[in-house]
């Protein structure tokens, strides 16, 4: 696959980084973010779908880093001017795989191949002026590009959220969980927080500090961890695998995988990148082109802020 889209990696980031320019040091998106330590108690009901250590073992803790994160490339953009936000989890099991899960508060996206990905941000380059999250340019891109109209759709609908806590998280491809006989099987994997889904009110934005989501962050988890429960939704024959731009049916078997409780903001641990196709064993990246696409382009993004660039 890397040789298929391997040379659009350097040109699908130098167009990220035309976004709002170059911001040394920093991812190319999502730039602007918090890390927190977490563990997650897997529930034990997934253990006969897939050998994943972290989802195996009822009663069993497994260490996790969480990075919060707003979609924008702008490191320095409030908070409230970027309503998509990102949570990813790198789990960390003792003795077993590293896996990593990408989620964002939409459950489709706008492209369905790295050429057509390249090509939007393209086009949203030439209408800026908002950028990557100008929902005013939604309309306009879904119009030109109708693989995106799903998720256009949703990202026009966003709000700014009242924490960091009280999204819901997409993890949007489909994975292949395999089992101890070696069988695959098709999921996708959802983040449902347990604070109630809340967005802000026009009257509590005036006051909003740019960083509102960090300071939220921490002050809750003087208190309490914040928790969000796995759900892993499981395909049926027929649900494509190869695209995130549509949505499955509704009304699929969703298994609660375990409970994450988020419980310290910390400093970034070094080097830390979310490619999402790094899962571990036991979870295979489905064939959608998107989601391998995205290993070479975070590795590229990753080395070019690794240096300072
Ligand atoms: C072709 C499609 C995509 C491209 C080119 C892309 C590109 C990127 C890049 C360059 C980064 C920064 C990587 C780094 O420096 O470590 C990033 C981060 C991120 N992306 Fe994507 N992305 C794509 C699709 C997606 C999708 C479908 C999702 C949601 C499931 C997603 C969620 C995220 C999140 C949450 C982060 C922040 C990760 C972190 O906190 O380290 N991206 N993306």
């Amino acid at each position: 696959m890397d040789n298929t889209w391997g040379d659009l990696t350097n040109p699908t980031v130098d167009e990220l980084e035309r976004l709002s320019g170059v911001h040394p040091g920093s991812r190319r998106v999502h730039a602007k973010g918090i890390c927190c330590r977490a563990a997650f108690k897997p529930s034990g009901l997934a253990a006969g779908l897939t050998t994943a250590v972290h989802l195996r073992e009822q009663g069993g803790e497994v260490e996790a880093i969480v990075r919060f994160s707003g979609s924008s490339s702008d490191p320095s953009l409030a908070d409230l001017m970027s309503p998509g936000k990102g949570m990813a989890v790198r789990f960390q099991p003792a003795g077993g795989d590293v896996s990593v899960l990408t989620a964002v508060n939409v459950p489709v996206f706008f492209a369905k191949t790295p050429s057509s990905f390249i090509d939007l941000i393209k086009e949203a380059n030439r209408l800026k002026g908002g950028g990557f999250e100008a929902i005013a340019a939604a309309a306009e891109l879904a119009a030109h590009f109708p693989e995106a109209r799903h998720a256009m759709a949703h990202i026009g609908k966003l709000r700014p959220p009242a924490s960091y806590g009280a999204c819901r998280y997409y993890a949007i491809h489909a994975f292949m969980l395999v089992d101890a006989a070696g069988k695959r099987r098709p999921a996708k994997f959802e983040w449902l927080p347990e604070l109630e889904v809340e967005t802000l009110s026009l009257g509590a934005l005036k006051s909003l500090p740019e960083d509102y989501l960090e300071r939220d962050a921490a002050e809750r988890l003087k208190h309490a961890p914040l928790r969000f429960h796995l759900n892993i939704v499981l395909g049926q024959d027929g649900d494509p695998t190869d695209d995130p731009t549509v949505p499955w049916p509704d009304g699929r078997e969703r298994i609660e995988g375990g409970i994450l409780e988020v419980t310290d903001v910390i400093p970034e641990p070094d080097g830390l990148t979310m490619d999402p196709t790094v899962t571990g064993a036991g979870i295979e990246p489905s064939d959608d082109p998107i989601l391998r696409f995205r290993s070479p382009v975070y590795r590229e993004s990753a080395r070019r802020r690794g240096r300072g660039e």
